[in-house]
Parts: structure tokens; sequence; C-alpha cells
């Protein structure tokens, strides 16, 4: 290489630096050492994580997390993250757990890592007043309210088609409520725990909820990235401790006395 390309050179590699550690600040997720660990959760998911009108976080999945951290010995900050954000939030280093009532399978575990279950669901069917659905199947020629990339969106895909378009996508579950309010779709489905907090929640709506004997029960885990072991060991702990000395039980009865599945 002829010399005067080096002062060039420097400044390109010099350039590169900067940029790679610019990268590095701007990632939100923790390192090494007295961390404090980014958890991701979707904050619009009554009752398992909504904002209050301090703007916090609050509900059955951030509490669940700060109990598993408090045992585990970590510190941690949970951000308003959309679902539909999470997975890719976590690959790329932006957030270092998730807890966002994610449904462990084969599918998932292929990017992630995930904890022992903390929450055991299925999905639900949500009418209005006057529909004569009742069951699953019954929504073959309907069009299907579901958040979208959930296990949900998944069932009505198997229902109706991959790429059917009477299956509605929405980026949060209030959206797709308000849709089925509206009627533009005739049913929404979603986890048992949110569903049946917005009928609860909506009594003048007179809502209805089918719960249809086909859906398999589904766990809900706290996600790490893929090859995080020390990290899921630390949650794992955590979690065995909150279940064994009745952290896990007072939670979920604060949260879900009368739910059944
Ligand atoms: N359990 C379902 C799934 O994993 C729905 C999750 C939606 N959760 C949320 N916080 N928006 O696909």
């Amino acid at each position: 290489m002829k010399q005067r390309y080096l002062p060039a050179l420097v400044f390109v590699c010099a350039l590169a630096v900067l940029a790679g550690c610019g990268k590095q600040d701007s990632h939100a997720a923790a390192t090494a050492g007295n961390t404090e660990y980014v958890v991701g959760a979707d904050g619009a998911y009554a009752p398992f994580a909504s904002e209050n009108e301090q703007k916090e976080l609050v509900g059955f999945d951030v509490e669940i997390m700060q109990a598993v951290a408090d045992k585990a010995g970590i510190k941690i900050k949970i951000v308003n993250t959309p679902f539909d954000g999470l997975f890719n939030a976590l690959a790329q280093g932006d957030r270092d757990i998730l807890i966002s009532t994610i449904t462990i399978n084969d599918q998932r575990r292929q990017t992630m890592d995930f904890s022992e279950p903390y929450f055991v669901a299925k999905q639900l069917i949500v009418l209005p007043p006057n529909s004569k659905v009742a069951k699953f199947d019954d929504l073959k020629a309907m069009k299907i309210g579901v958040q979208s990339a959930t296990t949900a969106d998944e069932a009505a895909q198997n229902l109706v088609g991959k790429n059917s378009p009477s299956v509605k996508r929405f980026e949060s579950m209030p959206l797709a409520f308000q849709e089925l309010e509206g009627g533009g779709v005739d049913a929404v489905v979603g986890d048992n725990g949110v569903v049946t907090n917005f009928v609860k929640n909506n009594p003048g709506k007179n809502f209805r909820i089918v719960n249809d004997p086909g859906f398999p029960k589904e766990y809900y885990g706290i996600a790490v990235k893929k090859g995080n072991a020390e990290l899921l060991a630390k949650l794992n702990h955590g979690l065995e401790q909150i279940k064994a000395d009745g952290t896990q039980d007072r939670i979920y009865k604060k949260y879900f006395a009368d739910e059944k599945i």
C-alpha cells in the first residue's frame, strides 16, 4: 500500500471504531458485572402488563419478573415494548429478557431460550352478544381478529389457511377488541387472562366468551437470548424460589382469583 493512503485508512478505521462504540452505548442491554438487565414487556396487555397513571408498568408479569429478579439477585428495568417487536429486540441485544405472556413452543425455541413455565393459559373466543358461534370451527367463514405474531394468529391461520384475508391482525389486543366492538371482526381469539379481564371490565358490552376444549394448554416462559445459559439459570433459580415460598401463588391470586382453565 502506498504511504499516502495511510492517514485516510487510519481515519476510516477510527470512524469504524467510534461507530462501533456508539452502537454499544445505544444498546440498552446489559453485558456484565453489576448490570441492570433490560426486560421487554408489551404494556398493552392488562392484567399482565399495562401502564398506570404515572406511566409505570404494572401487572402480573411485572410483579412476577420483579420477584424473580429479587430472588435471583439481579437488577432489572422493564421497558414497554410492542409484542411484535419483542423477539427481534431480544435477538438484536436491545433487551436481555422478555416477559410478555410468551407461550413456549418449538418454533420460538429455535431463536430464544425459555425459563421453566410460570403460567398456564389457553385460547378463548370473544364474541358480540348476538353471535351464534359455539366453537372455534364455526369461525371458518368469519372474520377473526387476533394480535399479530401470537399463538392465536397461528391457530386462526391453521383454521382458515395461511394467507386467508379473513384473519385480521392487530398490533395490540385493545385494538382487536375495539374492532370487535365496531363490528369489523366477528370474533377475537386471545389468551384467557387478557380476554376475561377485558370482558369483565366492559360489562355493558355483553360480550360472550366461548371456551373451545380443542385449544391446547399453553405455558408461558421468560425468554433470554439463545445460548444465554448463565442468565437463564439465574432466572430459573429465582422462579423456583418464588414457587416454593408462596410468592408466585400470592401474585397469581391477586390477579386471577377466579380464573379457571
Ligand atoms: N401467549 C400468546 C403467544 O405467546 C400471546 C401473547 C401475547 N402477549 C402480549 N403480551 N401481547 O403468542
